[in-house]
């Protein structure tokens, strides 16, 4: 199978990025994570490009030329798909315009509702019976675009922050490869 040439852009801890250089060593997986592009130079997830001898780019969104930046690598890496994974920036119009309906992102909440940050917090204070994780298309707006795929779980009495976030990312471990089989076995 012809893998496609995968971008993932991340800004913390990088565990999505992790487990997807996991997944992408399976001949059968669709991607092959040939660019990691971080925002914050202090993120943890670079440590994963750096171990598995991935290239990496830290920009600066600052800079007014970044988008340039950006668009220069991923044409030299040849990337023709890109999986947002904990990228604390909304992407621009440009790159967008580009990659039409070929950046997807992983929420930790089951979209449409939760958009945005402090999810768990939110989900706690609302009282709801279940949360989980959706694999989106990007759009111009903030974890919006057409749903791939959601993965959820039933709260219970003794969940806290940080038990649901635990739960959630363990289901987005799954979700994430899952959705990005399915995007492909429909190619
Ligand atoms: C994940 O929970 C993801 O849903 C959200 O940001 C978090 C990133 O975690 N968009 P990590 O950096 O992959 O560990």
């Amino acid at each position: 199978m012809v893998k496609r040439r995968t971008c993932v852009f991340i800004s913390g801890q990088g565990t999505n990025l992790k487990n997807l250089i996991s997944h992408s060593r399976d001949n059968s997986f669709p991607l092959k994570i040939s660019l990691v592009i971080s925002n914050n130079k202090n993120a943890n997830g670079i440590i994963y490009a750096k171990i598995n001898k991935i290239p990496y780019l830290i920009i600066n969104t600052e800079n007014h030329n970044y988008e340039n930046i950006v668009s220069v690598n991923l044409k030299k890496y040849k990337i023709n798909f890109i999986c947002l994974a904990g990228y604390m920036k909304i992407i621009s119009g440009r790159l967008l315009k580009n990659f039409k309906k070929k950046i997807i992102n992983i929420h930790p909440s089951l979209l449409p509702k939760f958009k945005g940050l402090n999810t768990f917090k939110r989900v706690l204070k609302n009282k709801e019976v279940k949360t989980g994780c959706t694999v989106h298309y990007v759009n111009n707006k903030l974890d919006d675009g057409d749903i791939i795929s959601k993965k959820f779980f039933y709260i219970n009495s003794k969940d806290n922050e940080k038990t649901l976030k635990h739960k959630t990312q363990i289901l987005e471990y799954k979700a994430y490869p899952e959705a990005i089989i399915k995007i492909f076995s429909n190619y």
